[in-house]
């Protein structure tokens, strides 16, 4: 079972706003990140070994175009990721990345990469 990370619980962090306006997010809300290239959310995991981890990172786009972010790991940028629309604010969607970890604690920050910022953030799956 994956460990679940929500946005708006401390020590991640949020470049922007915790929202709860748009049903269908876990814990009690959302990142709304700014709306600016580098206006990121963080989150702090810990892994018990070093190695491979599948992130699950819940999100919703109900704007018509793609979100696309960097993904940081511990400082790092390992991918770009697109955001696809999911065609409404309240239609979240998973999408399913593969990092390496350090064992303890790490740091992964999704930091886009246009002036749209990111789509809003429910939460990130670590297994
Ligand atoms: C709308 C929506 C927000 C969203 C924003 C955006 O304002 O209500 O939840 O974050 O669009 O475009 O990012």
């Amino acid at each position: 079972t994956p460990t679940r990370y929500e946005a708006e619980t401390a020590p991640a962090v949020c470049q922007g706003t915790i929202d709860s306006n748009h049903a269908g997010f876990s814990g009690s809300g959302f990142c709304n990140g700014n709306a600016a290239v580098g206006a990121y959310a963080q989150f702090t995991v810990n892994a018990s070994t070093a190695g491979t981890a599948t992130l699950g990172v819940r999100f919703a786009n109900g704007a018509s175009g793609a979100r696309p972010a960097n993904l940081v790991v511990n400082g790092s940028t390992v991918a770009t990721v697109s955001y696809e629309t999911t065609g409404a604010w309240t239609t979240w969607s998973t999408k399913s990345l593969t990092v390496s970890l350090n064992a303890g604690s790490n740091t992964i920050r999704l930091d886009p990469t246009t002036a749209v910022g990111l789509p809003n953030i429910d939460s990130l799956d670590v297994g």
